[in-house]
């Protein structure tokens, strides 16, 4: 990576940690907890990492996924991530996890939030990365399901600051989840969802609307509303974008065609995230220097985005602060 682009303080906001489970983890974990996996090895699962769509790669996904069983495997997926992250300078990560997948296996909530919790705190003391918890309903599942899970999450209310909405987004629209996000919105939680990924355009407009989302995940296709782009840089909505997500998913064909300038230029609060950096070819280094390749943005560009990130991240005003400060260290080298 560019040695300007490496020291660049990073925040990660789209990331699904059962998106970070690499193959020889999979692997690992099968056999630690005797799970049959259907490939011969780690170079077959590879290989089957050729999407067409954002459904094809949610069906390896969530096979992926099934071997995490013990709060051990969701400690060892996350402090992998963590560790993974920290060489790319990753300093604070906002990271989404899908209860109700680990629920249907029978993994509980409190089995779930020990591991990933554990992980966390090691990764604050032993490498000053902060975290915190989105819990995401999953689209293609009923509202009843996620009110449920809300309701069972409630005992672990400390460990998580808001909620989101991820998998299957084309039939699935906003509006299905209105009560949940109210519900979740007079619990005092964060509330972001995915939209605009392979949706349309008005599936943002309802993310606002009708689950008063702060964030918006991906949201690339807000381009084909003006209305939508309109509404979003008026109100200073974060579009935490996945740019090699983007590519691996077909939503487009080459990085070279990424609407990402024209999201800029539109003057939205754009931030660049990694999504499954497992499936999607890399972390958030990797994001950053495949968009560099494409477009070969002067450093003030890549200040800004990171500037966005962290105006768009849920923290502390001290923490703001500091991540600022180390943003303006390297920013006065590079300038
Ligand atoms: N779950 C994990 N990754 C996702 C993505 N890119 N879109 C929707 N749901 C997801
Ligand atoms: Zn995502």
């Amino acid at each position: 990576m560019h040695d300007f682009l490496t020291r660049l303080p990073k925040i990660e906001l789209h990331l699904h940690i059962e998106g970070s489970l690499q193959p020889e983890m999979m692997f690992a974990l099968a056999e630690r907890n005797g799970i049959e996996l259907p490939y011969s090895d780690v170079d077959e699962v590879r290989r089957a990492y050729d999407f067409q769509d954002l459904q094809s790669f949610l069906n390896l996904y969530y096979q992926g996924m099934n071997v995490l069983r013990t709060a051990d495997d969701f400690f060892d997926l996350a402090w992998a991530y963590f560790q993974r992250s920290h060489a790319d300078n990753v300093r604070h990560s906002e990271f989404f996890f899908d209860p109700q997948a680990h629920l249907a296996r029978g993994v509980s909530l409190d089995v779930q939030f020990e591991g990933l919790n554990r992980a966390r705190q090691r990764a604050e003391t032993e490498l000053g990365i902060t975290s915190a918890i989105i819990l995401s309903f999953l689209r293609d599942q009923s509202e009843e399901s996620a009110i449920e899970t809300l309701e069972a999450a409630l005992p672990f209310r400390e460990h998580f600051i808001g909620v989101g909405l991820d998998s299957a987004e084309r039939g699935n629209p906003p509006s299905k989840f209105e009560r949940v996000f109210a519900r979740a919105g007079e619990l005092g939680l964060h509330r972001v969802a995915h939209a605009g990924e392979e949706g349309p355009a008005a599936y943002i407009k309802e993310a606002l609307d009708l689950l008063h989302a702060e964030r918006i995940d991906h949201g690339v296709r807000c381009l084909e509303d003006e209305s939508v782009v309109a509404e979003l840089a008026k109100k200073r909505i974060p579009l935490t974008v996945c740019p090699l997500s983007n590519v691996y998913l077909k939503v487009v064909e080459r990085m070279e065609d990424h609407p990402l300038p024209k999201l800029i230029e539109a003057g939205l609060c754009v931030t660049l995230h990694s999504d499954d950096p497992a499936y999607f070819g890399g972390y958030m280094g990797a994001n950053f220097t495949a968009v560099q390749n494409a477009f070969n943005w002067p450093n003030e560009t890549w200040i800004q985005l990171t500037r966005n990130a962290i105006e768009a991240s849920f923290i502390s005003d001290e923490r703001r602060k500091a991540l600022l400060a180390e943003l303006d260290e390297v920013a006065q080298d590079a300038v």
